[in-house]
């Protein structure tokens, strides 16, 4: 934030929460302010949604790491250090990653912050300025393990979405994670980039316990996690803000192109409700849509579990042995 202020930034954020707010098209990060406020109040809550994402993946697919990564409409790269925060660079070296943006600006705010990184793979990162839907979406990405389209979708117009969805999974060699804003729009923009992953020959690993229909779809209620983001003194700052952390609603799809995995048995789609000695459920099921459940004291190691576990964690935990207790 050197050489902004904080109140050349704030006025900046200010501009950027209007425009994204707004309805109409999304702002511009057209210059250094725009991009260094865009990095300090909504870079932590993408990357924050980005990681989610990624972990969920990872969850789903234990064994698989990217051993390269192609982030379309990357900005200052919130993926990038998320997909580090998942898979650190580990003694196979690092992957290679590729950042694609058509703000010049956000492309280099994005390198400077990268270069002071401690993982490898985020220091080695390249950044290229493209405009997406200018010429045929991916006729020169190169092909990647990982690929990750966040927070891009709802910035472009259906035609060049449906380009980009369709280049990503033609570039990916395993999964294509695409993350929009928990709304309504965004999470309708996310399912029909999870029918043309599908249509494409991808399995779903995460959030959904499998690849078939959406229970949600159609209904008035829209498939989204929180992830909590601790907010920073600057962050406050130029945000205007009071609270020390906020909830970045988001939606998500994490697809593999190749069984890397298998999707967990059912996802947790609300925050659990806690009763004495109960814990209330709503989840989203491989075999019976959206259901409810409820995990009693008496079911010992499973209550326990389901009194740690979280909105948007799978269920039941990996370790746990499917039986339930008593
Ligand atoms: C909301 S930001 C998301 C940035 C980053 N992926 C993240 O999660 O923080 C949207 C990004 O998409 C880029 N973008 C929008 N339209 C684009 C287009 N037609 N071609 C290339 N990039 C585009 C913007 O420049 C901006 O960096």
């Amino acid at each position: 934030m050197a050489g902004v202020g904080t109140r050349r930034a704030a006025a900046a954020v200010e501009r950027l929460i209007a425009g994204y707010r707004g309805g109409g098209p999304a702002p511009a990060l057209r210059d250094r302010d725009d991009v260094a406020a865009y990095a300090a109040y909504r870079m932590p809550a993408t990357f924050q949604a980005v990681r989610a994402a990624l972990g969920a993946l990872a969850g789903a697919a234990p064994g698989w790491a990217p051993d390269s990564h192609l982030d379309v409409g990357g900005g200052t790269g919130a993926a990038v250090w998320a997909a580090a925060a998942v898979w650190p660079a580990g003694p196979a070296g690092p992957r290679t990653t590729v950042v694609l943006d058509q703000a010049e600006p956000a492309l280099t705010l994005g390198g400077e912050l990268a270069a002071g990184a401690a993982d490898p793979a985020v220091r080695a990162a390249e950044w290229h300025r493209r405009a997406l839907g200018a010429a045929p979406a991916g006729s020169a990405w190169a092909p990647a393990g990982l690929v990750t389209v966040s927070y891009v979708l709802g910035e472009l117009p259906e035609k060049v979405r449906r380009e980009v969805v369709a280049a990503a999974a033609q570039a990916a060699e395993g999964a294509v994670v695409v993350v929009e804003p928990g709304t309504p729009e965004g999470y309708l923009r996310v399912l029909a980039a999870r029918q043309q992953l599908v249509d494409a020959g991808y399995e779903v690993l995460a959030p959904c316990p499998h690849s078939a229909r959406c229970p949600m779809e159609g209904t008035a209620d829209w498939c989204h996690f929180a992830a909590r983001v601790q907010r920073s003194a600057l962050h406050r700052r130029v945000k205007g803000g009071e609270l020390g952390h906020e909830d970045e609603k988001f939606s998500y799809v994490a697809a593999v192109r190749v069984p890397a995995g298998a999707p967990a048995p059912a996802r947790v789609v609300r925050h659990p409700q806690l009763r004495k000695g109960l814990v209330l459920l709503e989840l989203c099921t491989a075999g019976e849509g959206l259901a409810r459940t409820t995990v009693s004291k008496r079911q010992g190691p499973r209550y326990r579990a389901a009194r740690d576990v979280r909105w948007g964690d799978a269920w039941p935990p990996p370790e746990d042995d499917g039986h339930g207790g008593t």
